[in-house]
């Protein structure tokens, strides 16, 4: 909840001419006001707050002085945090700018893809119909789903067990019950879904160069369904 508000704020602030450091800045100050920890920082030698990547970057971009966005750019923002040593987990992609017809409905199919997934997040089913949901949606919109990264298990740890990978037949993998909490989080390509991880060490980008949107929300199984505690209303 308190990071869908600071996905909210950097909405509104995006603009051509910010450099991704910008919105890092932004962030420091919005997780501070709110108590929130970084779970990004010090992990594994990362020394950021935020990934941001920007059109075939798929995930985990640095951010930097040197990355200014562009119209048209597709800008997908990850925050990790803990509120009281517990973790919650969030992305989002957005346009700068108008933007091309080909990003709007990639990051439209992205967020779709996403919420058919957490649909599948019910007492009950298997772990595999929330990767296979979204693998459906976005290969029946003609895109792709990235096969190397997947979401996770979340609570005292960001990253737990069991992996949620975002592709594979249904019925399969561990049964779904109240209290499993899972980050969810699909991650697709409007071309090939092979990445690769750039000379940097961290930003994984597209190989054959074409767009990628990712959005991601933490999930917590409840008797009565999925309660997604990344947006308004948890
Ligand atoms: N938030 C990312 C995830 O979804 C993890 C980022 S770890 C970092 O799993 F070190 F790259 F920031
Ligand atoms: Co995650």
């Amino acid at each position: 909840m308190r990071l869908a508000e600071i996905f909210e704020i950097i909405e509104t602030k995006l603009a051509v001419g910010m450099t991704t450091l910008d919105i890092e800045k932004l962030v420091e100050v919005e997780l501070k006001k709110r108590e929130l920890i970084s779970r990004s920082k010090g992990y594994m030698g990362y020394k950021h707050i935020t990934c941001i990547s920007i059109d075939d970057e798929v995930v985990h971009g640095i951010p930097s002085v040197n990355r200014i966005l562009q119209d048209g750019n597709i800008v997908s923002i990850d925050i990790c945090v803990s509120l009281k040593g517990y973790c919650a987990d969030m992305a989002r992609s957005f346009i700068i700018g108008k933007g091309s017809q080909e990003a709007i409905r990639l990051i439209a199919v992205a967020k779709s893809a996403l919420d058919k997934g957490i649909a599948k997040a019910i007492p009950g089913n298997r772990l595999s119909d929330i990767s296979n949901a979204i693998q459906q949606e976005v290969e029946a919109a003609g895109f792709n789903v990235v096969r190397d990264f997947a979401g996770h298990g979340i609570g005292k740890q960001l990253h737990e067990d069991p992996e949620v990978v975002n592709f594979g037949e249904a019925g399969k993998g561990p049964i779904l019950r109240v209290g499993m909490t899972l980050a969810i989080e699909p991650m697709i390509t409007q071309g090939r879904y092979e990445v690769f991880v750039d000379k940097d060490g961290w930003t994984v980008k597209t190989k054959d160069k074409s767009l990628a949107a990712h959005v991601e929300d933490t999930v917590a199984i409840t008797e009565s369904g999925p309660m997604i505690l990344t947006r308004f209303g948890s």
